[in-house]
């Protein structure tokens, strides 16, 4: 399960995603997420790869701003949350080296971004380093491509136009969907128990065009397409598209993912393991 792909974007790219991409699609995941750890007021909340910040700014709603760090590789990102949001504490990491002590966080989330690490089980571990003593490491990750009635008709449409580089970014989005090996994964980071839950997000587009700009032209997939693939991907965007149609011409479009829930034991029984 190792990824190659990474998710990297430019800044303007970045400000595009959390212009469009968020909004239509991580938005609810982060609600998500949040509520299925049940935040509180008071507790400690590391956002691993946290990318413009959505998940972090969610869980300041509840536990205050200042009770919040965002982590992410990519400073393009992290440029975009400290705009957004300057008073929660943004810093620059690595998912394999966390820059933050030992047992410091209370919860720590990670959003749709397990798959881009080149090695999720060492992220894991990190995750539950980073965590207190009866902590909680939640992630957040689209299922199977197979179980995607939307985006899996899309994906085909985009094979037959783009490259290897297009495909080999729009492959790793679907790496972690198996929710058997997700949990394999924790239990391998040595996560004694883990607590699952499938949810179907309901993504929103304004048409089909907004659909392709939301998905290719927020993401690192506008940087692998010519052109040509692109206007060809966009002139039959509608067709594939059109089970998704609402009667105003708008899309929504169903993304299931898996929320996985880990809890450190007293003792750090998960940090001894593995
Ligand atoms: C699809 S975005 C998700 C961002 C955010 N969690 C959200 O829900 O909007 C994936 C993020 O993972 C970050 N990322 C990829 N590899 C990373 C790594 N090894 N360490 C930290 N962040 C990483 C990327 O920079 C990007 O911001």
């Amino acid at each position: 399960m190792a990824s190659t792909e990474s998710f990297q974007l430019e800044e303007a790219a970045a400000e595009a995603y959390e212009a469009k991409f968020v909004p239509a699609m991580f938005a609810e995941w982060a609600q998500q997420l949040v509520a299925a750890v049940g935040v509180s007021p008071g507790q400690r909340i590391l956002d691993v790869a946290c990318g413009t910040g959505i998940v972090a700014r969610t869980a300041a709603e509840i536990a205050g701003a200042g009770a919040v760090t965002g982590v992410d590789i990519n400073p393009a990102m992290l440029a975009v949350a400290a705009r957004v949001r300057p008073e929660i504490s943004w810093v620059q990491g690595d998912a394999a080296a966390l820059p933050v002590q030992d047992g410091t966080f209370d919860v720590v989330l990670c959003q749709m971004a397990l798959m881009f690490f080149p090695d999720a089980v060492a992220a894991l571990r990190e995750m539950c380093r980073a965590a207190v003593d009866g902590g909680t490491v939640a992630v957040a990750v689209p299922g199977r491509l197979e179980d995607q009635p939307g985006y899996g008709p899309f994906v085909e449409l985009v094979s037959r136009h783009a490259g290897s580089g297009a495909m080999s970014v729009l492959g790793a989005y679907w790496a972690c969907g198996d929710l058997e090996e997700l949990k394999r994964l924790f239990a391998q980071a040595g996560f004694p128990e883990v607590e699952s839950h499938t949810h179907i997000g309901k993504a929103k587009y304004s048409s089909a065009a907004d659909f392709v700009a939301v998905e290719v032209e927020s993401t690192p997939l506008m940087a692998r397409l010519t052109e040509d693939q692109l206007a060809s991907i966009h002139t039959e965007a509608a067709a594939v598209l059109q089970p998704f149609a609402e009667a105003d011409g708008s899309l929504t479009v169903p993304l299931q993912g898996h929320l996985v829930l880990g809890h450190t034991s007293t003792g750090h029984g998960a940090r001894q393991a593995g």
